[in-house]
């Protein structure tokens, strides 16, 4: 499955996942994956809808930006590792991504989506994300090592 923009394609194939790439940025740029290991990184991606951003041009293609679903493909997807290159950001193409995840078949039917952020509401805003209804009845255990801006 592929959504196009210009020189820009969102594939789910994760044959055109540039593996390095993607694992470099989540584990030493992101604020919530730092030190996650190239083994985790390699397994997300077999349990995951992948989304591959590539830059397509004269033949050549590179990775643009990423992001991922972890789904049971029937009632709860959440939406993580999302992020473009700097070199390519401020075009659309973070909005690309994540409207190329709720357009998705395998996904477009789904009744509840997640994800967090520390600072990219008005991003998923314009989805449609908001905030918990209620909080109070959400839980979590976080087990990941400390990451640095503590999210
Ligand atoms: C967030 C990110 C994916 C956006 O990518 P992008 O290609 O620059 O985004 P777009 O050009 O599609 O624009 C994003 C829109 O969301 C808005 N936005 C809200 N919060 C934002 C944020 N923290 N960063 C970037 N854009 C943000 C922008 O203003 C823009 O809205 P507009 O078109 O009305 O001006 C990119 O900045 C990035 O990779 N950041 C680092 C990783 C990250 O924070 N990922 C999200 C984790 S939840």
């Amino acid at each position: 499955v592929e959504q196009r923009s210009g020189e820009y394609v969102v594939t789910d194939d994760v044959e055109r996942i540039d593996r390095d790439v993607v694992f470099r940025w989540l584990s030493t740029e992101s604020y919530w994956a730092t030190g996650r290991t190239r083994a985790a990184f390699d397994r997300s991606l077999e349990h995951s809808v992948t989304f591959s951003l590539r830059h397509v041009r004269a033949g050549e293609e590179r990775q643009a930006g990423f992001a991922r679903v972890v789904t049971d493909r029937a009632t709860f997807a959440w939406l993580c590792d999302v992020f473009v290159l700097p070199e390519h950001r401020g075009h659309g193409l973070g909005k690309l991504l994540v409207q190329a995840t709720l357009a998705h078949p395998d996904l477009v039917d789904m009744p509840r989506w997640m994800l967090g952020t520390k600072d990219a509401h008005g991003l998923y805003a314009g989805f449609g994300y908001e905030p918990l209804a209620h909080p109070d009845r959400m839980m979590a255990i976080d087990r990941r090592p400390p990451q640095p801006a503590d999210t």
